[in-house]
């Protein structure tokens, strides 16, 4: 039998003091531990450098820690390999910072790979697609091929690529750094919108106006360590 333990224990996420460094000497973590819990919308702010993208990097186990626990979904990523490791990687969806976006394939194709990954109806993805893209007012870049967009609409595909397959858990590393107000406010709707639906989502950001009066826990690092953790306010 399987057991989802994430819906036991109420918790997607579980660092035990993980570290991290790189070659020579650059200490990108140092000692985090922190729970975040299923179906939480969860802030990681700090300056540039700080360990945002390295701490999203182990959660979704792109990059192993050099040392510490990493558990998510109830699953230690170390003894997860093949197939388990495939199928949680499946619940995972992630929007990099560096977007890593096939530039040469329509809008589209970009979008769907999560969902034909996972063997969804090609009515189905078409219409999550297009729907995806009217939410972010990208409608006429269906068929447009990628490297042909702004940077901010770049951006945005990336998110909608993140979320198109409805994953459990939403990494989500500067999602509005090249976008105006207006804009952003469309992106952080679009995550909400995840969130509300049962999405675990984490948000690494320097935008204070996406994170200023959230009611979410908002997570600070500085050169690796958590320096503070505002709680959530209960509304
Ligand atoms: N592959 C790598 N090789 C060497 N050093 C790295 C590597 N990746 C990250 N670092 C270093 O680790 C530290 C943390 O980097 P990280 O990318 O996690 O910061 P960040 O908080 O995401 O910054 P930003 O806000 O600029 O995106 C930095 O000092 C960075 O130079
Ligand atoms: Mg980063």
């Amino acid at each position: 039998m399987t057991t989802n333990n994430a819906s036991v224990n109420g918790t997607m996420v579980e660092l035990i003091k993980v570290s991290k460094s790189y070659p020579p000497d650059v200490v990108a973590l140092d000692n985090i531990s922190l729970s975040i819990n299923t179906g939480e919308l969860f802030f990681m702010i700090g300056k540039s450098g700080a360990g945002k993208t390295t701490l999203l990097k182990m959660i979704s186990y792109m990059e192993p820690p050099n040392t510490g626990l990493i558990e998510v979904a109830g699953h230690d990523l170390r003894r997860l390999r093949g197939n388990k490791l495939a199928k949680l990687r499946q619940r995972i969806g992630v929007a990099y910072q560096d977007f890593k976006l096939l530039l040469d394939r329509t809008v589209a194709e970009n979008i769907a790979i999560s969902m034909e990954v996972s063997y969804k109806q090609p009515s189905q993805i078409q219409k999550r697609v297009k729907n995806l893209l009217e939410q972010l007012q990208l409608s006429d870049k269906y068929n447009t091929i990628t490297g042909e967009l702004s940077r901010g609409e770049q951006q945005r595909i990336t998110l909608a690529r993140a979320v198109a397959n409805s994953p459990t858990l939403l990494l989500v590393d500067e999602p509005t750094g090249n976008l105006d107000a207006e804009t952003t406010g469309r992106v952080m709707q679009l995550l909400t919108k995840a969130n509300n639906s049962g999405a675990t989502v984490v948000i690494a950001t320097h935008d204070e106006s996406i994170f200023r009066n959230s009611k979410h826990r908002i997570m600070e690092l500085d050169r690796g360590r958590m320096v503070s953790m505002k709680e959530a306010t209960v509304s």
